[in-house]
């Protein structure tokens, strides 16, 4: 097994499932590296959930996203770039599960699970697009 870090990198449009292509990625990534179901199963979602984002809400006719994964034994980086209309993330209302069932808009969860399986996360955004940086420890 090499020594240093392995990256992948991709620019995906938007259409159904492409998340996969990445997904598929990260999972050889991680068999390569021994990394644990577990973990590569909270990755998957960090990984899911920021491409579906940065395609979903960049509000363009054609938008790409540009993802990054990073990847030793110990640490995994990812970073997903839109060049959508950005977002003040400080404006997202926080999702309480009470709220929610009484509500007619049951999202917004992407965000605040990117939070609980990471250990790090940081948004940058201005009204050319996103980035959205993701540590997770893996060991
Ligand atoms: N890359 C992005 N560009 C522009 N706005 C964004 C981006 N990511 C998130 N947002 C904004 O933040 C809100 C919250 O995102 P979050 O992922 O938590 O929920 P959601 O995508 O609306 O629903 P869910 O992820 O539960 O399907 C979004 O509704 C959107 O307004
Ligand atoms: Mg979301």
């Amino acid at each position: 097994m090499i020594d240093t870090d392995l990256k992948l990198e991709i620019v995906l449009p938007k259409v159904p499932d492409i998340e996969l292509v990445a997904i598929q990625g990260l999972e050889k990534m991680g068999s390569y590296f021994g990394i644990s179901e577990d973990k590569i199963g909270e990755a998957r979602v960090l990984v899911t959930e920021a491409i579906i984002n940065g395609l979903e809400h960049s509000g363009g006719d054609n938008p790409y996203v540009k993802v990054e994964v990073t990847m030793t034994k110990d640490k995994l980086i990812i970073l997903v770039t839109d060049n959508g209309k950005g977002f003040d993330p400080e404006s997202v209302p926080i999702p309480e599960i009470e709220k929610k069932l009484s509500s007619a808009n049951k999202r917004g969860w992407g965000l605040k699970l990117m939070k609980s399986m990471s250990d790090d996360l940081l948004i940058e955004s201005k009204p050319t697009g996103t980035k959205i940086s993701i540590i997770k420890n893996l060991s």
